[in-house]
């Protein structure tokens, strides 16, 4: 039986788009499907001030296709250094969105990223007055910490504190991957929201090492426990406006991936509609879908819902996705889901 539902065309909060070769390839990928994303600074060297947002958005208008309305939003990454002064009229200028706090050391390109956060306080101070969101990477790095631990041992002693020192100050929990980072945010009276990817939806630990090791489905935050991935399921599709979509779609070549010591991530641009729509089926939550793609994000950001909209199909065979997306520089790998899907994205969305 044919099957379809219509909704709000949807916007990525958390995107990696890249630069030179791989930024071209992969931004067809975003564009077809959302109307905005929020564009992460972990370039090397990082965005960190206006001269390097007006520059990075430029090269992303220089290459997008042909008829695209996408609108990227910028971010800064946020340093010990980083300017208030510089930050305070990017963000009332409307040069960029958010900042992106990176601890020191915790995923691809941190390595400028926040080493002592009082050093960051007086930032954070500013930010509260301006209300520029805070997104957050939140993962602690101590190397005496379990990795899948890191994310609720951030919460309670990164998190946790500066909300109380800047119960003012809006925060995004980025691609949470635990029970605690659900029960957390839910928890909180305002001002803070979550960003979920699709990724997180589909995979447990164990996924990462069936019949060997799959680099793949290796991102960071790290996926947990089969209980934490139902409890992230279940606040996706819950209908609760601080959790919404961001993708975390993260590309690396194939060469970096699948070598001794392969970087984190999952490329999930291209079909994270698909999945998301057999997700929200899967748990009876199809009329919630809306919401988590296309409403909650934009009310968190303060920005009006698109007036685009978006179809997808259920198939009667389970689709197949293209396994890469090909680039000047080399293949990228499109995430692979550990089950079938049934939908896909309607080439009439408008
Ligand atoms: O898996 C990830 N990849 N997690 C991140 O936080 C960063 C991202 C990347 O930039 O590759
Ligand atoms: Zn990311």
């Amino acid at each position: 039986m044919a099957k379809a539902i219509n909704i709000i065309q949807p916007d990525d909060w958390h995107l990696h788009l890249r630069d030179g070769a791989l930024l071209q390839s992969v931004l067809p990928e975003s564009t077809r499907h959302f109307n905005r994303a929020l564009i992460m600074p972990n370039l090397v060297p990082p965005v960190v001030n206006s001269q390097d947002a007006i520059a990075y958005k430029q090269r992303i208008l220089n290459v997008m296709p042909e008829g695209a309305k996408f609108e990227p939003k910028m971010t800064f990454y946020l340093t010990e250094d980083t300017d208030p002064k510089d930050l305070t009229s990017a963000f009332e200028s409307g040069l960029i969105t958010s900042v992106k706090l990176y601890p020191v050391g915790a995923t691809t390109n941190s390595e400028s990223g926040v080493k002592n956060f009082d050093n960051v306080h007086n930032i954070l101070e500013r930010m509260t007055e301006i209300g520029c969101p805070l997104c957050v990477h939140g993962e602690v790095t101590d190397e005496d910490v379990d990795i899948f631990d890191r994310e609720a041992v951030f919460i309670e002693r990164i998190l946790d504190p500066i909300r109380q020192k800047f119960p003012n100050l809006k925060i995004v929990l980025e691609h949470i991957t635990t029970i605690n980072g659900v029960e957390y945010v839910k928890s909180a009276e305002h001002n803070l929201a979550a960003t979920i990817t699709a990724h997180h939806l589909f995979l447990n630990r164990n996924h990462i090492f069936i019949g060997g090791i799959r680099p793949h489905y290796y991102c960071l935050p790290i996926a947990k426990r089969e209980k934490h991935r139902l409890a992230l399921r279940e606040a996706a599709t819950s209908g609760n406006k601080k959790f919404f979509l961001g993708t975390d779609s993260a590309p690396h070549l194939d060469t970096l991936k699948e070598t001794a010591c392969g970087c984190a991530g999952c490329f999930t641009a291209s079909n994270t509609m698909a999945l998301l729509a057999q997700v929200f089926e899967d748990e009876n939550k199809l009329n919630k879908l809306e919401g988590f793609t296309s409403r909650h994000g934009a009310s968190f950001y303060n920005v009006p819902p698109n007036t685009g909209r978006l179809t997808l199909i259920k198939t009667d065979e389970p689709v197949s996705f293209p396994k890469n997306l090909t680039t000047a520089a080399g293949n990228v790998t499109i995430f692979a889901p550990n089950q079938a899907i049934y939908w896909r994205v309607s080439d009439n969305t408008t």
